[in-house]
């Protein structure tokens, strides 16, 4: 990716188990003949695996601003082999594919995926070229205990070692996300400071990050997110499927 990417804002739409073949023509068309002209802002969609070909063969045409294709999670084994059902970072990167999710809190409450396996994750991704951008982020238990800087330092803590200079994170407090409850300006800065230090502790000061929030961003909050210090874009589930919603955001990001 680009060195310029990390000093703008990512917006980053989510859609997790959604989506056809005909909604996502009409919803990306419209995205891609749009939002060309949204130059400050780095656009992502991350569509199912099944989706991401589709989605790269319309956006690939893209003359100003390239829009990314992102995965939502990639194999923990690498390259080829009798993996039944997986897809390889080396597979996502002939496809076109940009930037890679690791470590979603859906991906670790269903399929049970903690740090050992997010760390082999990333640097599969990081092998082939690709941005891993992970994703961490409390529980509404961990939240109430004050454990919330203790859980999320353990889960950034895979992150020391890596063999690269850029950082990106995602924070999804786990209570956000799809409940409609989106954090309060005073814990996004909190914990956004928070993930800066840690990360900088870990990897050392010549670190490009960003750290984008996620957990109910929509058109009408995303404005206000995007003004609290060191919140570099959102990463975006639900208002990510509508265009008009999507768009708002990806506006609100252009102006911050
Ligand atoms: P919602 O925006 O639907 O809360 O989802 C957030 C998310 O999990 C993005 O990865």
């Amino acid at each position: 990716m680009n060195k310029h990417l990390w000093q703008q804002k990512w917006v980053i739409g989510n859609w997790k188990m959604n989506g056809s073949l005909q909604e996502n023509q009409q919803l990306v068309q419209k995205i891609h003949q749009n939002l060309e002209n949204m130059d400050s802002v780095c656009i992502g969609i991350a569509p199912p695996t099944v989706y991401l070909s589709q989605i790269h063969n319309i956006v690939k045409e893209t003359t100003h601003n390239h829009i990314h294709t992102c995965a939502q999670d990639v194999s923990r084994f690498d390259n080829k082999g009798a993996y039944t059902g997986e897809v390889s970072a080396q597979m996502l990167q002939d496809i076109g594919v940009n930037i890679v999710l690791i470590g979603h809190s859906e991906r670790s409450l269903y399929f049970n995926e903690k740090n050992d396996i997010q760390r082999i994750k990333i640097e599969n991704v990081l092998r082939t070229g690709l941005t891993p951008l992970l994703c961490v982020g409390e529980s509404i238990k961990e939240r109430e205990d004050g454990r919330e800087k203790e859980a999320v330092a353990y889960q950034l803590s895979i992150l020391k070692g890596l063999k690269t200079q850029y950082f990106a994170v995602a924070y999804e407090p786990v209570w956000a996300i799809g409940t409609g409850k989106v954090a309060n300006k005073e814990q996004i800065a909190d914990m956004h400071q928070f993930i800066y230090d840690e990360i900088l502790s870990l990897t050392g000061n010549n670190a490009n990050i960003r750290v984008l929030y996620g957990g109910s961003v929509n058109e009408n909050n995303a404005a206000e997110i995007f003004s609290v210090p060191h919140v570099d874009g959102a990463l975006v589930g639900g208002a990510s499927l509508k265009y008009e919603s999507f768009a708002n955001i990806i506006n609100a990001a252009q102006k911050a």
